[in-house]
């Protein structure tokens, strides 16, 4: 176990690489189950949630092999079409193979995941739609065992929109019988960069990036041929928190400004100014932050990743902030900690009210997520003093060598044992 000694309180300046996106490459590795043969996928962050990915696809008999961001994943040799309780619990996104294995398979056992620390969860929207498109769905010693002859494409309607649920419908619907829409679907970048690379095997795929997806099934896909997946906008979002709290200099290079359109609204109102610069983004943070509210929302609303970040900020800001968390439950967790680095942030329900302080004092803190790992790195950097975080696998869940990164643009950034 790693833990992170930040000493805060200097205002960071320099250029920062962007990786490539957790949340487009966990499915898209998913995707190469669909094709028989060589799949190959470029700039893939090195990640511990990658290597989680990768060992899901080893045990079910698939060759996986990452070099420096680029994968190879040959499905032919598939001979276990089963996710187990020991992957799954580690990372929910290992049921991105169960749409896959339904597609081209008509066959996956796949264990149910549990709660988790932002919320419960569930997968009943994901089990729903592969239940119109003909599987045989049952709920037993904690796994979905799901059965279909061929899927056949169905309407479907998510009652909310679901991130994971419709790329795994959408992997379902590529190789199904028929035609399959998906209404209120999750338009998050993700889900359209995954559906370019299924339209790169040969999908048909109209409207993603949109509430109505049409998939009209084929009979095979190719395998992926060098498929680049896009730049993180959370990871660059996160810098541009950084950038702020800091009141630092950064250059963002290679992430796409389309996708952080709102993320980049807020904190230009928090009073961060945004340039054009020549390999990418500049962001150039103030003296001292504004209060800014924020309510969480599916894309293109604020997402919920960014929530803990910018509350990081907001405890530093101008004034008093209201942060509403509309998508999980559970997502304050880092609150209790942003208060031992001496935030003042009182919750009630889904609503956190921020009263923004002159300063952030360092402390011991503990990591309960991704984003709040990310949140009390970007407090600690601007906290006087000296600040541990304690478990810092999560954060190695999501962020490519994010103290690598920061020590680059000149933070004073220590990993040790725990
Ligand atoms: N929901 C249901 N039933 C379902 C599916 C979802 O009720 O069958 C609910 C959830 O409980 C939640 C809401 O719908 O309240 C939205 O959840 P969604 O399914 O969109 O989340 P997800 O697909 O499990 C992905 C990201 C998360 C990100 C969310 C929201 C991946 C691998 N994960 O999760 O990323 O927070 O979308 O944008 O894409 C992270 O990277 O830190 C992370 C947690």
């Amino acid at each position: 176990m790693h833990k992170l000694i930040i000493k805060g309180g200097k205002p960071l300046r320099g250029e920062v690489g962007i990786s490539g996106a957790k949340n487009a490459a966990l499915p898209i590795m998913a995707a190469s189950v669909l094709a028989l043969g060589k799949n190959t996928i470029k700039r893939i962050p090195e990640l511990s949630d990658v290597k989680t990915m990768g060992r899901l696809l080893s045990s079910m008999g698939i060759k996986f092999a990452y070099d420096n961001g680029d994968v190879t994943i040959n499905s032919s040799t598939i001979n276990n079409f089963e996710a187990p309780y020991e992957l799954v619990k580690t990372m929910r996104a290992s049921v991105l193979v169960l749409g896959p294995l339904m597609a081209r398979f008509g066959r996956a056992k796949v264990s149910l995941p549990g709660g988790c620390a932002i919320g419960t969860r569930p997968i009943n929207l994901h089990l729903m739609g592969l239940k119109k498109m003909g599987a045989d769905i049952e709920l037993k010693t904690g796994y979905v065992i799901a059965k279909a002859t061929r899927l056949r494409g169905a309407s479907i309607y998510f009652d909310i929109p679901t991130v994971t649920g419709t790329e795994n419908l959408m992997m379902a619907g590529t190789l199904a019988k028929g035609t399959t829409t998906l209404k209120n679907a999750a338009m998050e970048p993700e889900v359209t960069d995954l559906a370019n690379c299924l339209i790169s095997m040969g999908a048909k795929i109209k409207g993603a990036g949109e509430s109505i997806i049409e998939i009209e099934g084929v009979d095979e896909l190719n395998p992926i041929n060098n498929y680049e997946i896009i730049p993180d906008r959370i990871e660059a979002g996160t810098f541009m928190a950084i950038a702020a709290i800091t009141g630092g200099d950064l250059i963002l290079k290679g992430c796409r400004t389309e996708h952080l359109d709102v993320i980049t609204l807020k904190l230009k109102d928090a009073g961060l100014v945004f340039e054009d610069a020549k390999s990418g983004i500049r962001v150039i943070g103030g003296e001292k932050p504004t209060a800014t509210n924020i309510k969480t929302m599916p894309y293109p609303g604020f997402p919920t990743d960014m929530q803990a970040q910018f509350m990081a900020l907001m405890a530093v800001a101008e004034g008093t902030s209201i942060i509403q968390e509309t998508i999980f439950e559970n997502r304050f967790m880092h609150v209790a900690e942003l208060r031992r680095l001496g935030a003042d942030i009182s919750i009630e329900g889904r609503t956190a009210t921020v009263k923004g302080r002159s300063g952030l004092m360092g402390a011991d803190v503990m990591t309960t997520d991704l984003r709040a790992s990310a949140s009390l790195v970007a407090a600690a950097l601007c906290a006087e003093g000296e600040s541990a975080i304690h478990n810092i696998y999560h954060l190695d869940r999501g962020y490519e060598k994010m103290d690598e990164k920061l020590r680059m643009i000149g933070a004073d950034v220590e990993r040790v044992n725990d």
